[in-house]
């Protein structure tokens, strides 16, 4: 969602800020601006409707807006439509106080209301606008105090933030708040930077703390001090970020999508490894013992979005290695239901941002329930991965598309990975079964390569869904959990109607929708099961489908119901998710880049929804 990037230092600003929001252009937005100081003189404010291009030709490339002391937006709308007169930066009347905002400010309306009573007008539907002029308000009626000031905002805000502030008397300076809405900030030599996220700032610095919910700092040349609600300073600890500048860019790929689909393999194998030695899967590192594992008898997978997708389909495995109870819950759903969670339990939750508001309120909800929570994260100190019991990191380092691709599989691994050890710790497996199955997932990485190499034949595929308006994905157990991200993946980035259905329940509705040419996927992995899906196949065949099966090497008479078949390497079936769901990925990403759409920001959609 928004986007947010601050400098001050001895160079100039706008360049940087511009540079810093390109790199948050995945999260989705449909206004940019900036605001800069040059010293005491005033501000320039410059913002616009539409893409970060048109800021930069406006400002060409922000070498025309002097001052080395500036924050920026990308906006992704949510109280007022996408204008220029609602983007941001936004500022008091006489320029007092300027500030971008990330989040939602609940209570708007009734701080809009009382800053009325004193005298104050709004320009903007925003909330962001009513935040600056209560941060103003404060400042003018006690001490001219910019931390006090903004302290006494945030016990008077309800909702999410993450706010960089400047204020007219504090020249080179930038006073950061946050509250479950992402930020970090960053050090160099004589210049500070805050961003929502690491890929904005990377190039200039790697030197990075994670500002915590309800803190506050500032920033000054080279140098941050951070202050509790209180405004007492307090210390943080500063991180140093481990992947490269290269690996938030495009490495000669020609979009962020089809980098992240080859890296699979890559990253598919550093997750396994960081919890897997010598044929033994170790979670030390996760804090989850053998004893706590077998004291649990019921989990809960929460998440949102493909995430969810994961939950589903690690649910079927966990339910083949063990005798837990399973269910599998959207956040948005879970955090607001009235349900009795048996004390016993531990919740799962998957995100890969850790920063997903929905996914963050089901982790509150558990632990203010006393449950034991587990975060499978891909963000290192995300808001997830700093407030769950147990955080096991995926490994798949920074992903930009806003479909998930690698994040994805990294977190169907962890997923397995934790299955197994489940299983292991509650003594329901044997000791060679348990051998085999790790060798089996250790195979994963170079059987998605297998599948990448041949990735020819799902682009010829993909032309004849270019012009498709509707399809639908069937399979029964993980091929229909499979089904459900394919069905995501080619609705969110192609824009063409899809829906997932569990392939027996085709017959309670869905099939009178099928008619001549109408797509229909299958996937067909899960031996047990693929008699029963070949039938629904028939059935749908028989009304006029156009059918692609993705099935397990060896299945070769698919072809005779099929009209295009993409076969997978044989693997055990529980895991074979983690490769059917890699043509599913291609298809849709050929069928959007055919479509001539852009495949890593498909519209209305962000990265990271860090708001509900
Ligand atoms: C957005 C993204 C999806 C992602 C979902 C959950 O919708 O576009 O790719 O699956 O959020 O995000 P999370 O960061 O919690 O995994």
């Amino acid at each position: 969602m928004c986007g947010i990037v601050g400098f001050t230092g001895n160079k100039q600003a706008a360049p940087v800020l511009l540079d810093g929001l390109s790199k948050l252009e995945y999260r989705g937005y449909d206004s940019a601006g900036i605001a800069v100081r040059n010293g005491d003189k005033e501000p320039e404010i410059i913002k616009e409707k539409g893409k970060l291009k048109v800021l930069a030709e406006m400002t060409d490339y922000g070498r025309a807006v002097e001052g080395c002391c500036g924050i920026g937006h990308t906006r992704w709308a949510t109280h007022g439509e996408p204008s220029a007169v609602n983007a941001h930066p936004h500022a008091s009347d006489d320029l007092n106080v300027i500030a971008v905002h990330n989040g939602i400010i609940e209570n708007y309306q009734e701080l809009r209301e009382k800053l009325m009573k004193h005298g104050y007008t709004f320009k903007s539907q925003t909330d962001t606008e009513v935040a600056v002029k209560l941060i103003d308000y404060y400042y003018k009626k006690y001490a001219p105090l910019p931390i006090e000031a903004i302290a006494r905002s945030m016990v008077r805000i309800r909702g999410s933030y993450a706010l960089c502030v400047m204020f007219k008397d504090y020249p080179g300076e930038i006073y950061c708040a946050r509250k479950d809405s992402p930020m970090i900030i960053g050090i160099a030599d004589g210049e500070s930077y805050v961003a929502s996220d690491v890929p904005a700032i990377l190039k200039y610095t790697r030197s990075v703390y994670y500002i915590g919910n309800m803190e506050i700092a500032k920033l000054e040349k080279g140098a941050v001090t951070f202050y509790n609600i209180d405004s007492e300073v307090i210390e943080k600890p500063v991180t140093e970020i481990k992947w490269d500048a290269e690996s938030a860019e495009k490495g000669g790929y020609e979009h962020f999508m089809l980098k992240e689909i080859h890296e699979q393999p890559k990253v598919i194998r550093d997750t396994i490894n960081s919890v897997v030695t010598e044929g033994v899967v170790h979670f030390d590192s996760i804090n989850l013992t053998d004893g706590e594992m077998q004291a649990i008898e019921q989990v809960y997978i929460v998440a949102c979005g493909s995430a969810y997708h994961v939950g589903v389909a690690v649910q079927y495995v966990i339910e083949e290695l063990t005798s837990l109870q399973v269910r599998v819950e959207l956040a948005s759903e879970f955090r607001y239901r009235k349900m009795t969670l048996n004390k016993k339990s531990l919740v799962i939750v998957i995100s890969q941002s850790g920063e997903t508001a929905d996914t963050l309120a089901a982790l509150r909800e558990a632990k203010e329930q006393g449950i034991k929570t587990l975060g499978i994260v891909n963000v290192v100190g995300s808001s997830i991965a700093r407030e769950a019991d147990n955080v096991f990191y995926t490994l798949a380092g920074p992903e930009i598309s806003v479909a998930t691709t690698k994040a994805y599989s990294c977190q169907l691994v962890a997923g397995y990975l934790l299955a197994l050890q489940f299983a292991k710790a509650r003594n329901e497996i044997t000791d060679e079964k348990y051998e085999a199955l790790l060798q089996e997932i250790y195979s994963i990485p170079e059987k998605v390569e297998r599948i990448l190499e041949d990735k020819e034949r799902l682009q010829w595929f993909s032309a004849k869904l270019i012009n498709v308006s509707d399809s639908f994905f069937i399979g029964r157990g993980i091929d229909y959990a499979i089904g459900m991200e394919g069905s995501l993946k080619l609705k969110e980035i192609s824009y063409i109607h899809s829906e997932a259905y569990a392939a027996g329940e085709l017959k309670h509705g869905p099939i009178s929708l099928i008619e001549n040419g109408t797509i229909v996927i299958a996937v067909v992995t899960q031996t047990a099961l693929t008699e029963k899906t070949v039938s629904n196949m028939v059935e749908v065949k028989s009304r006029g489908a156009k059918l692609m099966a993705v099935t397990t090497a060896g299945n070769y008479f698919l072809e005779d119901t099929a009209e295009f078949t993409c076969y997978v390497p044989k693997i055990e079936p529980m895991f074979a998710g983690s490769l059917s769901v890699i043509p599913l990925q291609l298809l849709s990403y050929y069928v959007s880049i055919g479509k001539g759409f852009d495949v890593d920001k498909p519209r209305n959609l962000a990265k990271s929804v860090t708001v509900e």
